[in-house]
This record gives C-alpha cells, sequence and structure tokens, in this order.
C-alpha cells in the first residue's frame, strides 16, 4: 500500500500591509470592533499588477526547496483557489509554465475556504493509486479582488497570500485520512453571486450572512473533529497539533474546545494574515514548521469550512 507523506512546506504573503487602524478610514468601522469579533489584527493584500499565480509560484518554489526535489519531478500541480489569475487556463497551468514543467495534469480545485483540504484529498488519492509519485498542492488567494470594499461585513475579514506542499510517495503514512463534504443548500449564506456562466459578471463580489455562516461553521467543525477521529479510532488526546482554517479566533477557540486541545496546541494565523481563504491552512502549516513548532512524528489535524457550503479534515503523521 502506497501513502503519500509531506515532504517540504512553503508559503508567501503579498508586501502590501493593511492594519484595523487602515480599515477605518475606508468603511464605518473600529479597529477593536475587528480585533474583539473576529482576532485579526491586520492582513497582507497584493499590489496592483500582482496575482494570484505569482502568490502561488514564490509559495511552491520554497515548497520545492523544503522538500529537495525539482520541479521537472511533478507528476501532478494542484491549484486550489477562488480567485485565479484568468477563466482559463487554470492558475495551475500556469504555475506550471512558471515552473518549467511540462506534460503533467495540472488544474484547479474550487472548494473556496475548503479548498486546500479537498486538493490534499485529490493529491492524496493520486498517489496512493501510483498514479504520481510527486504531488505539488497549492492554495493561493487574491481574495481583496473579489471584496466590496464598502461593505464592512466582509472586507475586514480577509487577507491575501499563498501556501504550498510537497507531497511524495511513501510506505507508511502520511496523510492518514481525508474526509471531504459539501451542502450547496447553504449556497446563498456565502457567495459571489455573479459569474460568465450566469451572465452576470459584474456582480463578481462577495456576499456573506456572517452571524448564521458563524452558528454554522462551529457546529459542522465539531462533527468533522469527532468523524476524522471516529474513523481512524483515536482519542482527542492523540492529535499534536490543530491546523485550522483561519476565518475567526472565536470559530478556533470553539473547535479546540471541542478536542479539549490547549490553544498552544492550535496554529493561529489569522490575527496576522486575516481569512486568506484557501491560502490559510497551508500558511499556518508553513510558519509552525518553519518555526519549529510541528516536528517530524507529530499527528496534524487540518479542518475548513467555507462557501458552498464545503468542509472537510486532513489527519496526517507528519
Ligand atoms: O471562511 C469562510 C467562513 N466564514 C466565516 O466563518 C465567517 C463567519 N462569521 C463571522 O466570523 C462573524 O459572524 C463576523 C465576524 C462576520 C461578524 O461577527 P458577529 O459577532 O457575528 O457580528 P454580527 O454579524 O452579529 O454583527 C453585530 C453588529 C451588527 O450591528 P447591530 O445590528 O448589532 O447594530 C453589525 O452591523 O456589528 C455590526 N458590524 C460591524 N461593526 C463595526 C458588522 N460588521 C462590522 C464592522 N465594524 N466591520
Amino acid at each position: 500500500m502506497k501513502y503519500s507523506r509531506v515532504l517540504g512546506t512553503g508559503s508567501h504573503l503579498p508586501s502590501r500591509l493593511m492594519t484595523n487602524a487602515d480599515l477605518e478610514a475606508i468603511v464605518e468601522t473600529t479597529a477593536d470592533w475587528i480585533q474583539e469579533r473576529t482576532g485579526i489584527e491586520q492582513r497582507y493584500l497584493v499590489a496592483d499588477g500582482e496575482t494570484c499565480c505569482d502568490l502561488a509560484e514564490a509559495a511552491a518554489r520554497r515548497a520545492l526547496d523544503a522538500a529537495g526535489i525539482q520541479a521537472s519531478d511533478l507528476d501532478l500541480i494542484l491549484v486550489a483557489t477562488t480567485t485565479p489569475d484568468q477563466v482559463f487556463p487554470s492558475t495551475a497551468c500556469l504555475l506550471q509554465q512558471r515552473l518549467d514543467v511540462h506534460g503533467c495534469p495540472a488544474f484547479d480545485l474550487q472548494a473556496v475556504c475548503t479548498g486546500f483540504v479537498y486538493a490534499m484529498s485529490v493529491a492524496d488519492k493520486f498517489i496512493r493509486t501510483g498514479a504520481a509519485k510527486y504531488a505539488l498542492v497549492v492554495g493561493s488567494e487574491t481574495i481583496s479582488r473579489i471584496l466590496d470594499w464598502t461593505d464592512r461585513t466582509t472586507c475586514v475579514l480577509f487577507g491575501d497570500g499563498a501556501g504550498a506542499v510537497v507531497l511524495g510517495a511513501a510506505d507508511e503514512p502520511g496523510i492518514i485520512s481525508t474526509h471531504l463534504h459539501a451542502d450547496g443548500a447553504y449556497k446563498d449564506l456565502l457567495q459571489v453571486p455573479g459569474g460568465h456562466g450566469n451572465g452576470h459578471p459584474e456582480a463578481a463580489f462577495m456576499e456573506m450572512k456572517g452571524n448564521e455562516v458563524f452558528r454554522i461553521a462551529v457546529t459542522t467543525l465539531g462533527r468533522i473533529v469527532d468523524e476524522t477521529l471516529d474513523a481512524n479510532g483515536l482519542d482527542k488526546s492523540d492529535i499534536d497539533w490543530l491546523i485550522p482554517h483561519q476565518a475567526n479566533i472565536r470559530i478556533i477557540q470553539a473547535t479546540a474546545r471541542k478536542l479539549d486541545i490547549p490553544m498552544e496546541r492550535v496554529v493561529v494565523t489569522v490575527g496576522e494574515h486575516g481569512n486568506t481563504s484557501s491560502a490559510s491552512i497551508p500558511l499556518a502549516f508553513d510558519q509552525a514548521v518553519r518555526d519549529g513548532r510541528i516536528r517530524r512524528g507529530e499527528m496534524l489535524l487540518m479542518e475548513a469550512f467555507g462557501g458552498g457550503f464545503t468542509w472537510g479534515s486532513v489527519l496526517i503523521r507528519y
């Protein structure tokens, strides 16, 4: 039986820093409101001309370096993104060209904030079936470009960035299990209503019923934690690190309580990065690997919830 194992991680943030105080000049809000309700203190945004693929490339190159493999070794390139550079080609194909890789499958995966978890699951299946030996999995977002900068209920919450992981085939896990779900019945609670497909490309900005999303996110993430532990016969105490999607510190704290895991064992970047959608988990993962918190052999639980709704988890022996 083949498994997939994390060989290396990388991440990249754009250079334009926007603090909560900066937002006070843009919409009717206060730095304290944002900090108290979400835990966010600042976020990084792309500059004019900077693209989702630029962020993805920088994160991918760092992950390849950390993994000690060449881009030409890759058998699969997956980019989870809600904000692709173009309608097509996919950002994965644009990234493939930047990395000077030719021939391997490359595609984008759209599951909004759960995108990275979905992409890890797909890459894991490619490797387990022998269809790939090395896979690059990237979460990259320029979410700031789909925000309505007059809507204080959304524009204060998000940031841009990218994170990447290189997976390689191994005899031992690695990725132990992945759990994916979606329910389109909730499509109206968190959406960008417009698109080329429905003839309304002009309505390309995010809308969210934040309060309802919050309540459903907390209960759903609690359930995905139980599902992941039960599927593997594990106890809460077996988890060394929780690496959650970074939407709101209060959602993260609720999931940590459900797991009985102290906040010191939860990787939290929401204060520095805001919600970077599909980039948030790989950004947090890379930060905790590089600063030495996460060590080889430890058990990691990643979980995410986002538009769709979509939700899921990845359990990893690092
Ligand atoms: O990543 C994908 C999943 N997304 C999420 O998980 C986000 C989930 N939702 C949340 O994180 C929270 O619901 C928010 C942070 C979006 C909002 O926090 P809340 O505690 O649920 O606030 P609320 O929506 O109930 O609004 C409370 C008050 C309202 O005023 P009134 O009606 O009580 O007078 C809002 O109008 O806060 C007001 N408000 C603001 N005030 C200052 C909303 N946004 C702002 C703002 N600044 N930016």
